[in-house]
């Protein structure tokens, strides 16, 4: 089979296409580079020792979108990631995360369907969720969106499903739980540009001295040590969840056109517990301080995973130990290199 990858370039994109190769799976990728770098397509080729297929398109751009797609009829299958995941800059830029990740997803279907191509793997999020009840499981309730990114995922979530209703595409939906973690030849990895939003990253800048110090946004929530907890998923173990959610695909393995799933440990961890485990693993003393809440942030929220395990068979392999060394290691390949 062959798979399209958008956003190959990125985080998860580019862990997934080396488990896809891996699983013997031919891929084609495109990305902008709009939060990546194409030295990532080098360390791709170094880790699968294949060249990797890619063009650089950018979704939001119809017309070239189109052109390459039936320049590609063969496609069987589109995992789809590329899209904007900065929370506070969707606050700020709302249009340019409708157009982006609304605009490009709609474009996409529509290239798709000319070209007769109807399976879709889609990136969505926790997001969707916001504050529920751990642990949280894929029929709970989708409230009204805290941010222009949530409801992206939400949009594109209703018309993924409006499009399977209306002609021949069978989605699978992914909604990630906190991906962190990079692979183990730490030849690719997260490369946050600025400031990181995220905890781990900023752990590990921390810690190597591109930060100063890391703020621990609050710890007087109702959690057993005060701050947030969320479920921390490798991102290994993430790229091959797309595999399986591809295998689920090519063989019919669905009951429905839209399918969704949670990925998930399906375990919590605070923000102290990240913090600690990281300590322990890289032997650095985190320099860090509780500081004030962060607007928007849920208590806590964790996935149950029971229906990734019972209808992908996939489940999460990797521990937080290994999430924040991987990390780690990557953190101090980038300070060796020129990348970044
Ligand atoms: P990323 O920014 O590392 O990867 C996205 C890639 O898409 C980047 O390489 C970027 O250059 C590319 N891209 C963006 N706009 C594009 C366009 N118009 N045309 C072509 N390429 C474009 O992000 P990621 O962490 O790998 O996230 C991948 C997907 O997973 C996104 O859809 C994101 O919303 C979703 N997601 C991420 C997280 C997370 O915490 N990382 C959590 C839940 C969901
Ligand atoms: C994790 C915890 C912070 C930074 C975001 C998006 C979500 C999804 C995943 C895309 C929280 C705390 C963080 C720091 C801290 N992305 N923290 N100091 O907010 O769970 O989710 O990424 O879909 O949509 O919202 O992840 O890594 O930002 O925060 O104390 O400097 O770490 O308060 O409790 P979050 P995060």
């Amino acid at each position: 089979m062959k798979i399209l990858v958008t956003g190959g370039a990125g985080y998860i994109g580019s862990h997934t296409i080396v488990e896809l190769m891996k699983a013997g799976y031919d891929v084609l990728a495109i990305d902008n580079f709009d939060n990546s770098y194409p030295s990532v397509l080098e360390n791709l080729a170094k880790i699968t020792g294949k060249t990797i297929e890619f063009e650089e398109v950018d979704i939001r751009d119809k017309a070239a979108l189109k052109k390459y797609i039936n320049a590609h009829k063969d496609i069987d299958a589109v995992i789809h990631f590329a899209a904007n995941k900065a929370v506070g800059e969707s606050v700020a830029l709302p249009l340019k995360y409708y157009e982006n990740n609304v605009g490009g997803t709609v474009n996409l279907l529509e290239a798709m369907q000319e070209a007769n191509i109807n399976q879709i793997v889609f990136s969505s999020s926790c997001t969707v969720y916001g504050e529920a009840t751990p642990p949280v499981d894929e029929n709970a309730a989708i409230p009204v969106a805290q941010s222009p990114y949530g409801n992206t995922k939400q949009i594109c979530e209703e018309i993924l499903t409006d499009q399977s209703k209306a002609c021949d595409l069978k989605v699978v939906a992914l909604r990630y739980f906190n991906p962190v973690g990079a692979h183990e030849s730490a030849l690719i990895g997260e490369l946050p540009i600025g400031v990181p939003n995220n905890l781990v990253p900023f752990i590990t800048q921390t810690a190597i001295g591109k930060r100063e110090v890391l703020t621990v946004f609050g710890d007087d929530y109702p959690t057993p040590d005060g701050t947030c907890i969320r479920d921390y998923i490798h991102v290994v173990d993430l790229a091959l969840a797309h595999v399986a959610a591809i295998n689920y695909l090519a063989q019919k393995k669905y009951t429905e056109a839209f399918s969704v799933f949670n990925l998930g440990t399906g375990r919590g961890n605070s923000v102290l517990e990240v913090i600690k485990t990281f300590e322990a693993v890289s032997g650095v003393k985190l320099n860090y301080k509780i500081g004030p809440r962060r607007a928007g942030d849920v208590v806590q929220v964790y996935a149950a995973c029971d229906k990734a395990a019972n209808e992908l068979g996939w489940r999460t392999q990797k521990s937080l130990e290994e999430c924040m060394l991987s990390a780690w290691q990557w953190e101090k390949a980038i300070a060796s290199s020129s990348v970044n």
